[in-house]
């Protein structure tokens, strides 16, 4: 009887622990999205849009008149701002402020986010300066880089740009910002220290390998059960769940085993946002303008800043990123030191691959392998990088044999194909399945 009871305990129990494995990333995650952020966005923006335009259009005497306490719960803040600091400090005595208190910061926070109302309206700093890591390419500088290039420098260096935009795309994009010296100092107090906790990092959901554990505990737990026969009296039930996370383990397995070193759709944020999209898309840049030995030796080669030079020596401001970009590219030639751009298409080093022989001899264009890279603003790689990928092509595509190369060392097939005896051959047919062509 005792024994019974404890079965049927554990029965209840092991889903219940399983659901709560489950549930629980997909929870604290919900959590961390919604965070601050969201809820504070709700929650202040309403209410201060409320606060600031009552005190500001009712007159004085009539927010006296009614009852005090009213007054007092509700933002302080914004009267303290406006009030009693503002008009009592000059600015050049404000900007030098080095210490703030806590509600202080979260003001510099809420500013930044585009939650405090000034003149009714709100500047949303954190709608074009990403606090998050972005996945494609934003062209706005993102928190942490322009918080970098401010941490050295004082809160009247940010009113400038704040208050006093210069160069075309900043007057745009910094268009009548209405911010007290307070505000300034409160924003760049809290901008300081993105360079200390950097970027959020954006996270998957569930992972594959949570499911892969999971799923693992359940064949463990199965197995035992059908061993000792106890928890289930149907057996059949053990045996579902065995085939089932079966056949999941081994799927995962196998397409983790293949997929290991592999990384297609790998698409790296680069140090300058560079854009295919721009210049080979809309201002037509010859892909071998820059990828100048694509056509005459083994690799594409990245350009150098010279060649970046050729034109933005003259081109100084960009539509999308402004100053900002373009400034890195001439601040690396000024300092002699090579743009660190992240390589993306990479093959192990036991391969052997030529873009001469692919491009000038095969006479493949470049989308064939790298897709269309034109529409790209941040590129990607498109294709797997496999052994199956090169070899299906070779299988398919017919080499030139009038080349001079050929017609000497494949006279046989040569012959033939003039003869009419055979009407094409396959880059298999010269070689393109031979391990050694490939593989040293
Ligand atoms: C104005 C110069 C320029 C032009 C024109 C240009 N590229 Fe690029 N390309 C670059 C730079 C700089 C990088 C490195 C940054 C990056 O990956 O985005 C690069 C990277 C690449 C890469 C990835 C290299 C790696 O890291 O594995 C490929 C593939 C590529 N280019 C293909 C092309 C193709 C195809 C074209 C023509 C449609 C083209 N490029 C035109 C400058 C250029
Ligand atoms: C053949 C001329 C040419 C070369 C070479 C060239 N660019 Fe450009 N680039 C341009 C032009 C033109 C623009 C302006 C596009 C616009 O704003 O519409 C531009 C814009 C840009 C922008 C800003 C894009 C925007 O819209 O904000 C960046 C960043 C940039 N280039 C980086 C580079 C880098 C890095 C290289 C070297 C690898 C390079 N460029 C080489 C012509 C060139
Ligand atoms: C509409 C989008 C937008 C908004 C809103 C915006 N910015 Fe910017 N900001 C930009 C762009 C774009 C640049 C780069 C312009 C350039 O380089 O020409 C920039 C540049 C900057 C820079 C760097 C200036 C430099 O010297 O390179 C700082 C600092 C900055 N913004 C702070 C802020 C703050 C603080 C706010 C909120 C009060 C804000 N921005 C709101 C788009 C925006
Ligand atoms: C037959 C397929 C194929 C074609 C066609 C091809 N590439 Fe590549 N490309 C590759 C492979 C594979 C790699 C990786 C090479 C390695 O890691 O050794 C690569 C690498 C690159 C790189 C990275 C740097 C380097 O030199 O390895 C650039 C840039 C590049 N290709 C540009 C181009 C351009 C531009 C063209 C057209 C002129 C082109 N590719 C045509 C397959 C191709
Ligand atoms: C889009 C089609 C295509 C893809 C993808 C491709 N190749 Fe090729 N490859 C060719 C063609 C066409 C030739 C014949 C070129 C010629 O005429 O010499 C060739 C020739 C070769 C040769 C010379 C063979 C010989 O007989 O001398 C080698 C080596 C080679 N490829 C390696 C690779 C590797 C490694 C990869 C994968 C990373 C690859 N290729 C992917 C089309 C392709
Ligand atoms: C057309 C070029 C090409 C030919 C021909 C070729 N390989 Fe490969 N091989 C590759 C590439 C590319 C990779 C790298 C695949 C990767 O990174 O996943 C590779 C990887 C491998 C690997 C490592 C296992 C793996 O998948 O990562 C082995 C082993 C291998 N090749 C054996 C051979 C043998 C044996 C032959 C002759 C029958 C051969 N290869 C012919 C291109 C070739």
């Amino acid at each position: 009887m005792r024994k019974y009871s404890q079965a049927v305990k554990i029965k209840y129990l092991l889903p219940l622990i399983f659901l709560s494995i489950i549930t629980f990333p997909v929870l604290s995650n919900s959590l961390q999205v919604a965070d601050t952020t969201k809820v504070q966005l709700k929650d202040t923006a309403k209410t201060q849009k409320k606060d600031t335009t009552k005190i500001q259009v009712k007159d004085t005497s009539k927010i006296q008149v009614k009852d005090s306490t009213k007054i007092k719960v509700k933002d302080t803040t914004n009267l303290q701002a406006k009030d009693s600091v503002k008009h009592q400090l000059p600015d050049s005595i404000i900007y030098k402020r080095t210490t703030f208190s806590a509600e202080e910061l979260i003001r510099g926070k809420r500013l930044f986010y585009g939650l405090v109302y000034l003149e009714d309206k709100s500047i949303n700093c954190v709608a074009c300066h990403n606090t998050n890591v972005s996945d494609t390419l934003n062209w706005n500088p993102d928190a942490l880089e322009i918080s970098k290039k401010y941490l050295d420098k004082n809160a009247r260096d940010l009113s400038k740009v704040l208050l006093k935009p210069v160069g075309p795309k900043m007057k745009l994009v910094h268009k009548g910002f209405q911010l007290s010296a307070e505000d300034i100092v409160l924003i760049k107090a809290y901008m300081d220290k993105f360079v200390y906790i950097g970027l959020k990092q954006n996270k998957p959901v569930i992972t594959y390998l949570l499911l892969l554990i999971i799923a693992s505990l359940l064949f463990i737990v199965s197995t035992v059960d059908l061993i000792i026969k106890r928890l289930f009296k149907n057996q059949r039930i053990n045996w579902a769940i065995l085939t089932i996370t079966g056949i999941f383990i081994t799927w995962i397995l196998v397409v983790n085993a293949i997929a290991f070193g592999r990384s297609k759709g790998y698409a790296p944020a680069q140090p300058i946002k560079f854009s295919h999209a721009v210049h080979a898309g809309q201002n037509k840049t010859d892909c071998n303008y820059c990828h100048y030995t694509a056509r005459i030796s083994k690799t594409a080669g990245i350009p150098p800043g010279s060649v970046c030079l050729n034109c933005h020596f003259l081109v100084r401001n960009g539509t999308r990123s402004g100053a900002t970009e373009i400034a890195k590219v001439l601040k690396a030639l000024d300092d002699k030191k090579a743009v660190q751009w992240v390589r993306i298409y990479r093959l192990p080093d036991f391969v052997f691959f030529s873009h001469e022989q692919h491009v000038s001899a095969g006479g493949i264009t470049c989308d064939a392998c790298h897709g269309n890279v034109k529409e790209m603003d941040r590129l990607y790689q498109v294709t797997d990088l496999s052994m199956g990928w090169c070899i299906n092509c070779h299988k398919t595509r017919k080499v030139n044999l009038s080349n001079g190369y050929y017609k000497t060392y494949y006279s046989g097939y040569y012959d033939s194909l003039k003869a009419g005896k055979i009407d094409s051959v396959m880059v298999t047919g010269v070689g393109g399945r031979d391990c050694g062509k490939c593989h040293y």
